[in-house]
């Protein structure tokens, strides 16, 4: 299966891929392009390191929402890529691609969707929250994306206990670990073998 992945900044679930691609369970999946919102992103040189064809693609380079959302879709047309996987890509994605690639993009959110999710929380900024509400379990969320944010279809969920003396880094550390860089591979995997089925915004693993 070629994959297409959407980045915008360090890359670490970029590079949990890649490795699964190389001498993991994703050994027949082809990472066809990266595509992130900023030039800056060291995800780039992830991709550049491991001989993956790269575009820039930032919403404003472009004059309208419409012009940057057809060139995202253009990017991926061309690269053949049959899903879109969102690995730390901060941008709300355009109708455009969301229609046309619909049930074909999955994102990964670092917290347990419903909680700490939605505009704005992103980054370290799940990991503030949840240390504020003072939850006991927090972990992250594999899910399809639809036009809003975090709130497609859930795909995948794995916790962490939330430790007395966690800081919001340390937080975000044993979720990256324990949760994301593992439950994202796992998730394409299971698209890539057609084993998830979408019924009535539920998925199914079959
Ligand atoms: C990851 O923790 C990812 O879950 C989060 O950004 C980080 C990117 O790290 N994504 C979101 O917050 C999306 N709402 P990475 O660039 O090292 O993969």
């Amino acid at each position: 299966m070629k994959i297409a992945v959407f980045v915008s900044g360090g890359g670490t679930n970029l590079q949990a891929i890649i490795d699964n691609t190389k001498d993991g369970i994703l050994k027949d999946v082809e990472i066809v392009l990266v595509l992130s919102s900023s030039k800056d992103a060291y995800a780039l040189e992830r991709a550049a390191n491991n001989g993956i064809p790269s575009a820039v693609v930032s919403r404003k380079d472009f004059d309208s929402i419409e012009a940057w959302d057809d060139a995202v879709v253009s990017a991926v047309k061309a690269s053949g890529a049959e899903l879109v996987v969102l690995a730390g890509y901060l941008s709300l994605l355009g109708p455009k691609i969301v229609s046309e690639y619909s049930n074909r993009i999955i994102n990964i959110h670092p917290a347990l969707i419903p909680s700490f999710c939605g505009a704005g929380m992103y980054g370290i900024r799940p990991h503030k929250a949840a240390l504020a509400k003072g939850v006991k379990v927090s972990g992250a969320t594999v899910h399809f994306v639809n036009e809003n944010y975090d709130e497609g279809p859930i795909l995948l969920q794995k916790a962490v206990e939330v430790l007395p003396d966690d800081t919001p880094e340390s937080l975000q550390k044993r979720i990256m670990k324990e949760c994301e860089w593992k439950l994202l591979p796992e998730a394409i995997r299971l698209i890539a073998d057609g084993r998830v089925v979408i019924e009535n915004n539920i998925c199914r693993i079959r």
